[in-house]
């Protein structure tokens, strides 16, 4: 239910003009911890930030360049308003259903003094667990369409703190998060996640990423702690052309005392808009398998041949199997013309082999979906021109979730993922999807920033180092701490199809490449590694007779709500969620390369209520390394007054299921 109260509207106007000196103002949030600051300096404008009176952000300047005129300094404030707004609203899937939207707002007016005389506004909202700003530019007499050359906002922290980033350019963002100082730092995208001496967790990112480039950041020479912005450009180098959103997206921090809390932040939902679509029954969490891992292996082929996989008869053994184990879909990849080449993919005509009717009829009888695949290899006009018919396509034979890819390091040729070019393609293909009630699985997306509040047929994103690295990646695969960081970094953009599960260690491929955990790891992960489309990603010989995949065919992707009751970036990680459709809670905690024991505070439980604990953990001798197939199960009574302690080998696990 929707509530909303206590929307005040006070009016302040603070500032007289006085171009030499500092005009400033503060808001603070809610529970008063945090407040910022605004002023002007020289003609500057800048902002700051602390937190109960200890610098996060230092000042801090704010601006642009547009091709028109310069918005760096010769500013003024001509005026400032205060408001409050308070909020909740239910997630239509999520990590949690209710999120609380909490903030106080000062939006601040400035004005160029001299040369074209532009307006625009810098809106701040604080919120208890961080804050978000963005520029407004008003209709007005002297600025119509304009091109943004530069944003030239600013973080500077308050110390050379630790953090995880991936560098800007990095492939569809699928790297390894790498721990460095700030004034050590490239260019890096955002998330990025920060440390700080004092034991501060923040992350800087963006929210409601809207017919704008993509945020990345970069230390200043001079002062290196100071980081500035860099917009991904168009190949022709400008970065933004602004015509009718007139708004940029939310530059956004969350500020924690450990890393739990980053984690739990909605801070970013709250800066998305509410949902465009008016009936949403057909958006759908769930489980899926796939063809998929078998092509990875070299089983099967992509293209049509003697190993093709997307045949009729291996979809409908793929779906028996999915019925028989509760998954609600099945991906097919490589179902259609193109993949001899990766290029003009076609989108609406199969392989002779794959009879699309057929197999959706066989879907329909036993109660799976067939999940559709968009492979466009980057080619956007190609998909463009086709994305209608497709999308008519699957919905025609009851398809309600497709995978898109854009396999390539530039789209079209010459433009990057994460500019406005592709920010705009990947917005068009979601509203298409939607009109035709599609849910969409992007594999190499633009960064998440909370789109799937306005749209929730968003469900899940790659952009992520994947499993499918520990297949044929030449450096060996994931190293055992990466699951241990993602959560915590690309994990705070929004849900990542991961596609864990693998139960077969062996790579025929690459043998000197693999997955690097136990199986109970595997397990764990499905809980960890938040997905509302969750894959179970191995060939489906190899979770047959395997008494510990029973996790994997209950575990919920929809939740309650969701507790951490312990967490260590790169060390360890343990997460507790509620299921959404009754009173039991799954728990998945995951370790790096050393060996560890769990220890479970229970505290979460319902009060009063004895549970019972089916706990999937390393078995004896487990070590990612030498042995990584022992996992034990055993059952436990449990209560919220207990704590469980449990060892996890090297890169091991636990997972748990607690029932009433
Ligand atoms: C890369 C994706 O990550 C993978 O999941 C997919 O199978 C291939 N592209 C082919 O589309
Ligand atoms: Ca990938």
């Amino acid at each position: 239910m929707k509530k909303l109260f206590n929307f005040l509207f006070l009016g302040v106007i603070l500032l007289a003009t006085g171009c030499e000196q500092t005009a400033s103002d503060q808001v603070q949030s809610p529970d008063k911890q945090l407040t910022l600051q605004v002023g002007t300096t020289d003609g500057k404008l800048y902002y700051q930030v602390s937190r109960n009176n200890q610098p996060v952000i230092r000042p801090s300047y704010l601006g642009f360049h547009l091709s028109e005129s310069n918005l760096a300094d010769g500013l003024e404030i001509s005026g400032i308003h205060h408001s409050s707004f308070s909020e909740s609203w239910d997630q239509l899937w999520g990590e949690d259903r209710t999120v609380d939207n909490t903030y106080n707002e000062m939006r601040v007016e400035v004005r160029q003094k001299e040369d074209m005389n532009l307006r625009f506004s810098v809106v701040f909202r604080l919120f208890n667990d961080g804050f978000g700003f963005r520029y407004e530019f008003p209709e007005q007499e002297h600025l119509g369409d304009f091109v943004i050359m530069d944003e030239l906002t600013e973080f500077a922290l308050a110390g050379d703190h630790q953090s995880w980033s991936i560098t800007y350019d990095r492939e569809f963002y699928e790297g390894l998060y790498r721990k460095m100082a700030i004034s050590e730092l490239d260019t890096v995208c955002t998330p990025l996640t920060i440390q700080t001496a004092d034991g501060l967790y923040l992350t800087l990112h963006e929210a409601n990423l809207t017919d704008y480039a993509a945020l990345n950041v970069h230390p200043d020479a001079a002062d290196p702690t100071r980081l500035r912005t860099y917009l991904t450009p168009w190949s022709t180098g400008e970065k933004v052309f602004v015509t009718t959103t007139r708004v940029s997206p939310w530059r956004t921090m969350i500020i924690a005392e450990n890393p739990g809390d980053l984690m739990l932040s909605r801070l970013m939902l709250n800066l998305n808009e509410s949902c465009k679509i008016e009936d949403t029954s057909w958006i759908q969490p769930g489980r899926y398998i796939g063809i998929w891992w078998g092509m990875h292996m070299k089983d099967y082929t992509w293209e049509i041949g003697p190993k093709h996989g997307a045949t009729t008869a291996n979809t409908k053994r793929y779906m028996d199997f999915a019925a028989k184990h509760g998954f609600s879909g099945v991906l097919v990849e490589g179902w259609n013309l193109g993949w001899e080449t990766w290029k003009d993919f076609s989108l609406t005509q199969s392989y002779p082999d794959f009879d699309i009717e057929e197999v959706t009829r066989y879907g329909e009888e036993v109660g799976v979906k067939l999940i559709g695949h968009h492979e466009t290899g980057g080619g956007i006009s190609n998909y463009e021109a086709q994305m209608e018919d497709a999308f008519a396509y699957y919905h025609k034979h009851g398809v309600n979730a497709v995978k898109t890819g854009y396999v390539g390091g530039i789209l079209e040729g010459k433009e990057r993922h994460s500019s406005q070019f592709g920010v705009r393609h990947y917005r068009k293909v979601i509203e298409a999807a939607a009109r035709y009630q599609i849910m969409i699985d992007n594999h190499e997306p633009v960064m998440p920033t909370g789109l799937q509040r306005t749209w929730p047929n968003l469900m899940t994103q790659e952009g992520v180092r994947g499993q499918e690295w520990d297949a044929w990646s030449k450096d060996g695969g994931n190293p055992p701490e990466h699951t241990t960081i993602i959560p915590f970094t690309r994990g705070l953009a929004g849900p990542m199809d991961f596609t864990p599960v693998t139960f077969n260690f062996t790579n025929k491929v690459l043998p000197n490449t693999r997955v690097q955990t136990t199986i109970a790891k595997q397990l764990a992960l499905f809980v960890i590694l938040y997905s509302p489309l969750q894959m179970a990603s191995d060939m489906i010989e190899n979770y047959e007779g395997r008494p510990e995949f029973e996790f994997i065919t209950v575990c919920p992707v929809n939740w309650e709500k969701t507790v951490v009751p312990e967490a260590s970036i790169g060390e360890y990680v343990t997460i507790a969620r509620k299921d959404r459709e009754s009173d039991n809670w799954f728990v998945g905690s995951i370790t790096n390369g050393n060996p560890r024991e769990m220890t479970l505070d229970l505290s979460f439980l319902d009060k009063g209520k004895t549970y019972k604990a089916r706990i999937f953990r390393d078995g004896e001798g487990a070590d990612w390394k030498t042995n990584p197939y022992p996992v034990e199960i055993e059952e436990r009574e449990v209560t919220s007054e207990d704590i469980l302690t449990i060892p996890q080998a090297s890169s091991g696990g636990t997972a748990i299921i607690f029932t009433i």
